[in-house]
C-alpha cells in the first residue's frame, strides 16, 4: 500500500479537523487516536477523504505507515500528554523524522523539549495553530518555532493547509525552539483583551444604554461593516442575535456569567510581567475571567452593597452609544500596542528575531482575533519598527481620533458603576505612556526615604539621596 507523506496523533476536535485539511488538500495521512474505536470512526466518517486516510490501531503500525523521514503532527492536550506522547514514539522513530507539537503548549516547556530531544536525531517543531474547529478543518493561522531547515521541510503541507489573505499563506517560520508557542500564548492573551473588551461594550449596552439583544446585535453587524471589522465583532452579532430553542429568550441571558479558561492567557501576562512590560489591558481581561468565577461571592456582595449598576439618563443614551465604536477601536489599539510590545521584548530576551510584520500578516486570516486592522498593524511595522504600536504615525492619528470616545466611555461606565476593567486600563495605559511627566518621582523619593534606594536628579547625573534623615 502507498505510504503515508504525514502522520497525525489525537482526534480530538481540533486533531479531526486538521487531519481532513490535509487529506483535502491530497496528503495521504496516518492517523492514531488513543481509543481505537475513535480512529476508525474517524476513517469512516471521512467520506471521499477516507481514501486518502491511513487509520492505526498502534503507534507502530502508525510509525510503519508513514514514509520515512516522517513528519507527525501532536494534536494531544498541552502539558503532561505531550511528554508522554514524546516518549512513546521515541523508540519507534528514526534519526530525521519530525514531531510537530501543535497543541496550546507553554512555549517554555517547548523550549525544555527541544532540549531534550537535542542529539536524538530527531527534529521537533513547535507550532501554535489558531482558528477553531472551522480554522483547523479549512485554514488555520499557524505560526511555526523550530530550526529554519525543519521548517522548509513542513512548509509545502503548512502552506497548502493554512488560511489564505488575498491568496497570501497566513503561515511562517518566526524563529528558534518556543518562537511559535510564545506568539501563540500572545495572541490568545490579545485574543482574551478582544473578547473582554467587547463584553465590556455589551455590558454598557446592556445596564448602561438598556438596549434589547436584537438591537445590540444590529449594532455589532453595523460596525462589523466599519473599522471594527473582525471575526469576534462578528460572531458577537450573531451570538446576540441567537435564541435559546428551549425557552426562546436570547441565548445570551440563559448563559451563566462565568467564564472558563485554559491558562495561555494567563501564560502571557505572566511572561508580560516577568520581562516588566506592561500589558494592562491583558492582564485586566485575565483577572475579569477569574472575577467572573466568583458567582457565589458576587451575588453575596450584591446583596449587602446593593445592585452597582445605573442605568444612563434617557438624554444621554444616543451619545453613549454613539461613542462606543471608537472607544472599542481606542481601547484594542492599545491591547494590541501591548501584545506587541511583549513580543518585541521576548524576541530580544529569547534572541528570537520575531518578524513583528509577518506576524500580524498570518493573523489577518485563519485565526480568532483575525481583521482588517491587522493589515494596517502590519504596515506599521513595515521597515524600521516603532518603539510601540501606538508611537507609529498611522496610530498616532487613529488614537487621536479615537481616544476622546473612550476617555467618555469609561467616564460614563463609571459613574454609572458598570465595570470595565480592559477599556479602562487601556486607557490608563495610553495616557500614562502618552505623558513627558509621570509620577515616579515621588515613588523614588519614597523608595529613597525608607530605603536608601537612591534616585536620578533632573539637573545634573550621578545617584542621589534626599534630605530625609534625622
Ligand atoms: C485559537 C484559540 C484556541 C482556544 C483557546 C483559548 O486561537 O484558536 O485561542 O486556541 O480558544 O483554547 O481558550 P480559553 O479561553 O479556554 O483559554
Amino acid at each position: 500500500m502507498q505510504q503515508a507523506e504525514i502522520g497525525l496523533i489525537g482526534l480530538g476536535v481540533m486533531g479531526s479537523n486538521l487531519a481532513l485539511n490535509i487529506a483535502e488538500k491530497g496528503y495521504r495521512i496516518a492517523v492514531w487516536n488513543r481509543t481505537t474505536e475513535k480512529t476508525q470512526a474517524f476513517a469512516d466518517a471521512a467520506g471521499v477523504l477516507s481514501e486518502r486516510i491511513v487509520p492505526c490501531e498502534t503507534l507502530e503500525a502508525l510509525v510503519s505507515a508513514i514514509r520515512p523521514p516522517r513528519p507527525i503532527i501532536l494534536m494531544v492536550q498541552a502539558g503532561a500528554a505531550v511528554d508522554q506522547q514524546i516518549a512513546a514514539l521515541r523508540p519507534l522513530l528514526s534519526a530525521d523524522d519530525i514531531l510537530i507539537d501543535a497543541g496550546n503548549a507553554n512555549f517554555r516547556d517547548t523550549m525544555r523539549r527541544f532540549g531534550e530531544l537535542e542529539g536524538s536525531g530527531l527534529t521537533f517543531i513547535g507550532m501554535g495553530v489558531s482558528g477553531g474547529e472551522e480554522g483547523a478543518r479549512h485554514g488555520p493561522s499557524i505560526m511555526v518555532g523550530g530550526t529554519q531547515a525543519s521548517w522548509l521541510r513542513v512548509r509545502d503541507v503548512l502552506t497548502a493547509i493554512s488560511a489564505k489573505f488575498r491568496d497570501e499563506p497566513c503561515v511562517a517560520w518566526l524563529g528558534r525552539n518556543g518562537a511559535g508557542h510564545f506568539v501563540k500564548t500572545i495572541h490568545n492573551g490579545i485574543e482574551y483583551a478582544d473578547m473582554q473588551m467587547i463584553a465590556e461594550i455589551y455590558g454598557i449596552l446592556r445596564d448602561g444604554a438598556r438596549l434589547d439583544t436584537e438591537a445590540m446585535a444590529r449594532l455589532f453587524e453595523q460596525w462589523n461593516g466599519g473599522r471594527l471589522e473582525s471575526y469576534l465583532i462578528e460572531i458577537t452579532a450573531k451570538v446576540l442575535a441567537a435564541s435559546d430553542p428551549e425557552t426562546g429568550r436570547p441565548m445570551v441571558d440563559v448563559i451563566v456569567d462565568s467564564a472558563g479558561q485554559k491558562g495561555t492567557g494567563r501564560w502571557s501576562v505572566i511572561e508580560a510581567q516577568m520581562m516588566g512590560v506592561p500589558a494592562t489591558a491583558i492582564e485586566a481581561a485575565v483577572a475579569a475571567r477569574g472575577l467572573s468565577a466568583l458567582k457565589a461571592e458576587r451575588a453575596a456582595a450584591e446583596e449587602f452593597y446593593g445592585a452597582p449598576v445605573t442605568g444612563f439618563d434617557r438624554r444621554d443614551i444616543r451619545e453613549a452609544v454613539d461613542d462606543l465604536e471608537l472607544a472599542l477601536f481606542a481601547g484594542k489599539i492599545a491591547a494590541y500596542a501591548q501584545g506587541f510590545a511583549v513580543m518585541q521584548a521576548a524576541s530580544k530576551e529569547f534572541d528570537w528575531g520575531l518578524p513583528m510584520a509577518t506576524i500580524a500578516r498570518i493573523w489577518r486570516a485563519g485565526c480568532i482575533i483575525r481583521s482588517q486592522f491587522l493589515d494596517t498593524i502590519a504596515e506599521a511595522f513595515e521597515g524600521a519598527p516603532p518603539a510601540n504600536l501606538m508611537a507609529a504615525p498611522r496610530f498616532v492619528g487613529l488614537m487621536r481620533e479615537a481616544v476622546p470616545a473612550l476617555r467618555r466611555t469609561v467616564a460614563r461606565a463609571a459613574l454609572a458603576g458598570i465595570p470595565v476593567p480592559a477599556l479602562s486600563a487601556a486607557l490608563g495605559y495610553f495616557d500614562a505612556y502618552r505623558a513627558a511627566r509621570g509620577t515616579a518621582n515621588l515613588v523614588q523619593a519614597q523608595r529613597d526615604f525608607f530605603g536608601a534606594h537612591g534616585f536620578e536628579r533632573i539637573d545634573r547625573p550621578g545617584a542621589h539621596h534626599g534630605p530625609w534623615g534625622g
